[in-house]
């Protein structure tokens, strides 16, 4: 990919695509600044070379303007991580924003209003992508978290402007390129979360791939007793992945006891196999699994995790995952965690130094594990 750092980039006015896509407070402010942080030596780079700077993110899915979604709020969080003045423009497109992004001096930085209110921009539509390259004369991609979408901010504008990838970019690129490319062996995926049916594309792909292949979460369940999945569809998706896991590179582990909790009494208790009682629902990894999956990692140099082993927003429901990461903690290897809400359950259990590369992507991130060519990094001569 051609990188910023080989761009002519003196005075330039840059147009620069940003994942600020963050979690906010009720009241409105930024609850996790790290993809914000994470924009941030990007954007120093192309301010010390005098760029002026308009910057442009989607924040959430709104199918058109939708005020409790405005980028607004980020101005604060992005002026403090910036130390400098952020201008907001109210529109991502049109006469006043063509203004004042032709209005900033050197080192100046303009956020434009969220994406996603033109429903055009989800569209990859040519005119949206042409109105918002009018606002620069290079295109800078650094939103790793959405090049897995083909929209005008990421796809679109890269066919309009000169396109290079920006530092973040670079960096996620390079580091989970390292899992695609030769992972030191053996290579382990450690995968949770409640839908199977989202995973098992990635699933069939790491099979192939990977020397152990953990599976925890509400989603290890259809696989070790298929024949209760009550879509039909998905059932044969699951029979198909299980038998495709049998010529697979990969040992598939899943695991061999859960915590249960009863829904009427919320009484707790542990339970060996798949068999779910009626009135009771499996919100975590049992001990056995846990030691298991704990053997498997401690001699595994590559790590790749994502997804909680089960509900782990409650607390009673965490310690499955939490047991798995501290054993992790202290088995050498480059292990990498992908996913907003995977990293901030690591991060509320005190867990992140378990990993040596946390990724700024979630669905970006698995799809590039995936294998997948993603239209943003395409996009990219
Ligand atoms: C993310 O949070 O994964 C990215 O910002 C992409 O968001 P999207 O799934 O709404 O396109």
């Amino acid at each position: 990919m051609r990188s910023i750092q080989s761009a002519p980039l003196q005075g330039q006015r840059v147009l620069v695509r940003v994942d600020y896509n963050v979690p906010l407070t009720e009241d409105g402010k930024v609850a996790d600044p790290s993809r914000i942080v994470e924009s941030i030596p990007t954007l120093r780079y192309l301010i010390d070379r005098g760029c002026r700077l308009v910057l442009m993110s989607h924040l959430g899915r709104p199918k058109g303007p939708e005020p409790s979604l405005s980028l607004r709020p980020i101005v604060a969080e992005l002026e403090r991580q910036l130390g400098r003045t952020v201008v907001f423009a109210a529109d991502s497109v049109g006469p006043a924003t063509e203004e004042a992004a032709h209005r900033l001096g050197e080192g100046e930085v303009l956020l434009l209003e969220n994406l996603r209110f033109h429903p055009e921009e989800e569209a990859n539509d040519p005119a949206y992508a042409a109105s918002l390259a009018r606002l620069g004369e290079l295109f800078v991609e650094d939103a790793f978290g959405s090049v897995h979408r083909a929209h005008a901010s990421t796809a679109g504008v890269a066919k309009v402007l000169p396109a290079y990838a920006g530092l973040l970019v670079e960096r996620e690129v390079r580091e989970l390129g390292r899992l695609l490319e030769t992972p030191d062996r053996p290579y382990a995926a450690l995968l949770g979360g409640a839908k199977v049916k989202d995973k098992l594309p990635l699933l069939r792909s790491l099979v192939g791939r990977v020397d152990r292949l953990l599976i925890g979460g509400a989603m290890a369940l259809p696989l070790l007793a298929p024949s209760t999945v009550t879509d039909p569809k998905l059932r044969g998706q699951v029979e198909d992945f299980l038998a495709h896991a049998q010529q697979g590179r990969a040992q598939v582990i899943l695991p061999e006891d859960f915590v249960l909790r009863e829904t009427a009494t919320g009484a707790i208790r542990e339970a060996e196999g798949a068999h779910v009682p009626e009135g009771w629902a499996a919100l975590d990894v049992g001990h056995r699994t846990r030691a298991a999956f704990a053997r498997a990692l401690a001699d595994s140099r590559t790590v790749f995790f994502n997804g909680p082993l089960g509900k782990a927003e409650e607390p009673a429901f965490a310690e499955g995952t939490r047991a798995v990461l501290t054993a992790l903690r202290s088995a050498p290897g480059f292990h990498v965690l992908a996913g907003g809400d995977t990293a901030r359950v690591v991060r509320d259990l005190g867990l992140s130094d378990a990993f040596s590369y946390s990724s700024t992507g979630g669905g970006a991130a698995l799809e590039f594990i995936e294998g997948r060519a993603l239209p943003g990094i395409v996009a990219i001569p």
